[in-house]
């Protein structure tokens, strides 16, 4: 069997922690874990806390910083949004795009997305793109429409080498901070769909990660499912320790 990429464990840490806090979580972080060469741990601040991340989790291998959104313009009148630039300049490497609470709080629209994504691949901010349906489209058994609308919006106009930048995160609605998940066997599914579709688009390699309700209790059997790449987590990401011990969970073979 071909080695697998590494297992990537991506914190979304939302409207929580600002500088002062995410020093002392890098500290904490940082005296339980173990860097190892089959995982890398990114961590996704609020915009105000991306510098004290980066600073705090500097020599740390295999991480990356990034922010939680983008503008697609590079600079001007959108007060409240950070462009490429800024989230660049403030130390950040990747950035989430579209987001569930992006597309169903704030009104996110595919083609919004999409130029999102362009912007952040063309200004050098690796992105990770999220899709997933809500449960009133997986009961009607829309899924895969959903999931393939929203890929599509998003990596259509993309060359083969951009798409290879592009990690996935299948992140089902009805799972993300409810306690409930899908199944390891149902997120595989979901995600060789998605692998599909990339090699379809021409992409030759893609990372997927699974997102929605991940906690230290179920982490190990996702990421025993060949297809699932790693995580993506927000409430259990808050903690240190319990993200310590996440990011070094053992995949099984
Ligand atoms: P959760 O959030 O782990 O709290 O469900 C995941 C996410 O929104 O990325």
């Amino acid at each position: 069997m071909p080695d697998r990429p590494a297992l990537l464990f991506a914190a979304n840490w939302k409207m929580h922690l600002g500088p002062g806090e995410t020093r002392e979580f890098a500290g904490k972080f940082r005296a339980e874990y173990a860097p190892a060469a089959d995982r890398e741990t990114w961590f996704f601040p609020p915009a105000v806390s991306l510098e004290a991340a980066t600073a705090a989790f500097a020599g740390l291998p295999r991480t990356r910083i990034g922010a939680q959104d983008v503008h697609w313009e590079p600079k001007g009148a959108f007060t409240g949004a950070t462009s490429v630039f800024l989230a660049r300049a403030a130390g950040a490497s990747a950035t989430l795009i579209g987001h569930s609470e992006r597309r169903h709080v704030f009104g996110e629209t595919d083609e919004e997305t999409g130029r999102k994504l362009r912007a952040a691949l063309a200004g050098g901010l690796q992105p990770l793109l999220c899709v997933g349906e809500t449960l009133e489209e997986r009961e009607r058994d829309s899924t895969a429409a959903v999931v393939n609308r929203q890929l599509n919006a998003g990596v259509r106009e993309l060359d083969s080498a951009e798409l290879d930048r592009v990690v996935i995160a299948y992140e089902p609605v009805w799972a993300i901070g409810t306690g409930r998940n899908a199944t390891p066997a149902d997120a595989a599914a979901v995600h060789a769909g998605i692998r599909r579709a990339l090699m379809g688009l021409g992409a030759s390699a893609s990372r997927i990660l699974y997102g929605g309700s991940v906690n230290a209790t179920n982490v190990a059997a996702l990421v025993a499912e060949p297809e699932i790449d790693g995580v993506l987590v927000g409430g259990a990401s808050l903690d240190p320790e319990g993200w310590a011990g996440i990011c070094s969970v053992k995949r099984e073979r």
